[in-house]
């Protein structure tokens, strides 16, 4: 059986935060923040707003671009690391708000590689039968654990909500081949402890490089193609120097590459599926293409995948 994404969604909320708006509350400035990070502005989400909201939005549009309906779903995977709390979990939550009578629900806690491990989880029920559908979300408050009085990781985050129906596609399409890794002697270099995100910034840096590269190559090798095969990249919209490493190790032009980091920042978990939304919404990424997912993030964890659309 082949097995794919069938349908995309995505939330990002209203306000809109420039390198100027940061600015005016922390020493940093706009130069420092597009030269180094690639970061123009993000999204942050309003107080009443919670992690469940924007994830049900994002659902809510992954669904409507399927086909399906919210009954037909076996399985909701909801990736995240800012739960609205520690449980109930946010996937049932919006498994209550779909009213995705018939489905289980589990939340993933693997950061920003969680939205790789929730598709590759959902592939395995798909494959063996046991679901025709498993939705997965990728989605963060970021804004929920970031310290404003630390210039080093404040300036990189924002909140928004990626979403993705798994089911079966037609022959040749799909979901060609896959990696998923952790590392957890790294762990130590980005954590929350207490209620704020912490961060190496240096050491997660040259990790993320490293490992962006060689699971992008992994997969597309496993997936018996070659890079000249690849016709887009959607790398985790961490840095935009780590990004344009990957692609250049892929060989690939500018425009072959998803740089939604530019409006959105950093969303964790939700980074890649809005990108990949915003590049089939742009036309970008078109039926038929060959994409490459790759993501890595605390834990540490990573994960890549090579998909036929
Ligand atoms: N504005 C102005 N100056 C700043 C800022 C800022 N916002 N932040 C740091 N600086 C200063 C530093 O204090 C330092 O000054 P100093 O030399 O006087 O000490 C200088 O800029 C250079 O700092 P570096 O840390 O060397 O900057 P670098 O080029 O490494 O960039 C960055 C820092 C952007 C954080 C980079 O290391 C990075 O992107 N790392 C990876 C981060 C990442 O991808 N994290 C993923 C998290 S995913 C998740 O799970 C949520």
């Amino acid at each position: 059986m082949n097995v794919g994404i069938i349908g995309l969604g995505r939330y990002v909320p209203e306000r809109v935060v420039t390198n100027f708006d940061l600015e005016k509350i922390m020493d940093t400035t706009d130069e420092w923040i597009r030269t180094r990070t690639g970061i123009e502005e993000r999204r942050y989400a309003d107080d009443d707003v919670n992690t469940s909201d924007m994830a049900y939005e994002a659902a809510k549009e992954a669904l409507a671009d399927s086909g399906i309906e919210a009954h037909q779903i076996g399985l909701i995977l909801v990736a995240t690391v800012t739960p609205d709390q520690p449980f109930p979990s946010v996937s049932t939550m919006i498994q209550e708000k779909l009213g995705a009578t018939n489905a289980a629900a589990m939340d993933i806690s693997a950061a920003c590689a969680g939205f790789m491990y929730g598709v590759i989880t959902a592939k395995q029920f798909v494959e063996s039968g046991t679901y025709p559908y498993v939705l997965v979300v990728g989605v963060e408050k970021l804004t929920k654990i970031t310290n404003f009085e630390d210039r080093n990781t404040a300036v990189l985050f924002g909140d928004g909500a990626g979403a993705a129906i798994v089911g079966e596609v037609s022959e040749g399409r799909g979901i060609l081949s896959f990696e998923l890794g952790a590392d957890g002697s790294g762990g130590k270099h980005l954590t929350q402890n207490g209620p704020f995100l912490e961060m190496n910034g240096r050491e997660v840096y040259k990790f993320a490089v490293r490992q962006m590269g060689d699971s992008a190559e992994n997969v597309i090798a496993k997936a018996g193609l070659s890079k000249e095969e690849v016709d887009f990249l959607v790398p985790h919209q961490a840095n935009i120097r780590i990004m344009e490493s990957s692609r250049i190790r892929l060989g690939l032009p500018e425009e072959k590459m998803s740089t939604t980091i530019k409006q959105f920042g950093n969303t964790s978990a939700a980074s890649i599926p809005i990108a990949l939304k915003e590049e089939v919404l742009a036309g970008k990424v078109k039926d038929d293409d060959v994409v490459v997912l790759v993501g890595f993030g605390g834990g540490l964890t990573w994960g890549a995948i090579c998909l036929k659309m």
